[in-house]
């Protein structure tokens, strides 16, 4: 693992007060956030339902942020032009709910969008073998989606590692992103393991100061080592 790589914070934005939706990009931009996340729930995949296309598109025309769009949703391949229109710059979907994953990776970065491959927590990182050069990253779930505010699964942390050396092994460049239960006492050893970019929501949103829980960003300087000053 290269210790002097850019580690970044993506804001799951469901975790916010939805009424203020543009409030709580504000506080993102004013708080060292990278990305926006935008968790799509189908009410199928998983049991909520959150936004569609239309709340993506709105929040693009408010932010210059990157958007990173995790469909939690069957049958994804359905969906892709229309977040992709509505200004995805890195959409993702899940292994376990498609069927033609190759294809569907492929589409989406022949429309100029960074594609990613999720992993619910029981499934394992083999299932990636057939498709691993064809990933611009993969979305570890340490959490069973559909909700923030769970406690990471620590078991998952191994898939990270698994993932890591897998790409040093190949000499690959695909991102890991790491969704569920991120908080900065979590991210030094998702950090250490691998993790190029933390997606937060409860932590982030329920903090008393957002810039200073940002900074668990900081100690990929110094792996490991996080501060809590
Ligand atoms: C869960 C979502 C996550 C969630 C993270 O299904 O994909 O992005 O909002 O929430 P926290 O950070 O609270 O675990
Ligand atoms: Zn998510």
């Amino acid at each position: 693992m290269n210790n002097k790589r850019e580690i970044l914070v993506a804001a799951s934005v469901y975790g916010a007060d939805l009424s203020a939706a543009g409030e709580a990009v504000r506080l993102c931009e004013n708080s060292g956030i990278d990305l926006l996340h935008l968790d799509v729930m189908d009410g199928h995949f998983v049991p909520d339902i959150t936004f569609g296309n239309k709340f993506v598109s709105d929040l693009d025309k408010i932010t210059d942020l990157p958007l990173d769009v995790h469909l939690m949703v069957n049958d994804p391949s359905k969906f892709l032009d229309s977040y992709i229109d509505a200004g995805a710059d890195f959409l993702s979907f899940h292994i376990e709910a498609d069927l033609h994953v190759h294809r569907t990776l492929n589409y989406i970065k022949s429309r100029g969008v960074k594609a990613g491959i999720c992993l619910v927590p029981s499934t394992p990182v083999t299932a990636l073998s057939e498709i691993i050069t064809d990933i611009d990253y993969v979305q570890v779930m340490t959490v069973n989606p559909g909700f923030s505010g769970q406690k990471m699964i620590q078991s998952c942390i191994n898939k990270i590692k698994q993932l890591d050396e897998i790409r040093n092994e190949k000499n690959l460049d695909f991102l890991i992103f790491v969704d569920g239960g991120v908080n900065p006492a979590t991210s030094s050893i998702l950090i250490e393991s691998g993790t190029d970019v933390l997606i937060t929501a409860s932590s982030l949103f329920s903090s008393d100061n957002p810039s200073k829980t940002v900074i668990f960003k900081l100690p990929v300087n110094n792996c490991g080592q996080i501060s809590d000053s």
